[in-house]
């Protein structure tokens, strides 16, 4: 992210936080394999001990902890853990890839600017859960996912980029889910190693920069990107 002395460019730390399976886990640290990727998955951490994305990490020797939530009383007290757990990593960013969580405004504070989350809807359409079955019993014709950075708003930060989908006529939760995680493994991995080179910014006022300008419409990419 910043240059070294030597003038080999010094890689974003990023730690990502799982709930579940990791499949978003899994298709970043592919991508993070590439060695001209601009960023390192120091760390995957999950609030669940058996969150099956773990063994992705491990898998590629990258450092795991769990924090299970289970075990604190209070919201507060897991996202305390949680910062100062993060806090010792010194990441650059924070990706949240199926942390189904809900973080107080004081973590979402503290690391402002640098939290990433993936959430299958085209925002400001179902935040929240069951995103897909609520796609279905609306009768869309188009479907799809978002990355946004987190603020205080549930699901409701400012929207970096989506990609639509479209709503075949029998299409079950899981096909359509399917469907639309397909897109996020592509586009996941392209909007981090964008935040990683500098290009994507949160604005004082909110806004998503990009290149240093706001975007004047949430990023889409070519079809052709996904094939
Ligand atoms: C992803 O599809 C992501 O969009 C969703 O959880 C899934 C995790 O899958 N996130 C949310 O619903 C957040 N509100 P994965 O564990 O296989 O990456």
């Amino acid at each position: 992210m910043t240059p070294s002395g030597s003038g080999t460019p010094t890689k974003a730390r990023i730690v990502v936080l799982i709930s579940g399976a990791g499949t978003n886990l899994q298709a970043l640290i592919e991508a993070a394999m590439a060695t001209e990727f601009p960023g390192q998955i120091v760390a995957v951490g999950s609030n669940r001990p058996e969150a099956a994305g773990l063994q992705y990490a491990e898998q590629a020797n990258i450092e795991t902890f769990v924090i299970d939530h289970t075990r604190y009383s209070s919201r507060e007290s897991f996202d305390g853990e949680l910062i100062h757990k993060l806090e010792n990593l010194n990441p650059d960013l924070i990706v949240l890839a199926g942390f189904m969580r809900i973080l107080t405004d004081d973590f979402v504070r503290h690391f402002r600017g640098r939290l990433l989350n993936v959430h299958p809807s085209l925002l400001p359409k179902y935040q929240g859960l069951k995103t897909h079955a609520r796609a279905l019993e609306a009768g869309d014709t188009a479907h799809g996912t978002s990355i946004h950075f987190v603020t205080e708003e549930l699901d409701g930060g400012p929207v970096i980029a989506q990609a639509q989908v479209p709503v075949l006529e029998n299409d079950t939760d899981q096909t359509l889910g399917a469907r639309v995680q397909a897109r996020e493994h592509v586009l996941y991995p392209i909007i981090v190693r964008w935040f990683c080179e500098g290009r994507i910014n949160l604005s004082e006022k909110d806004e998503v920069l990009f290149d240093g300008e706001p975007i004047p419409a949430i990023l889409t990419l070519p079809a052709d990107v996904y094939q």
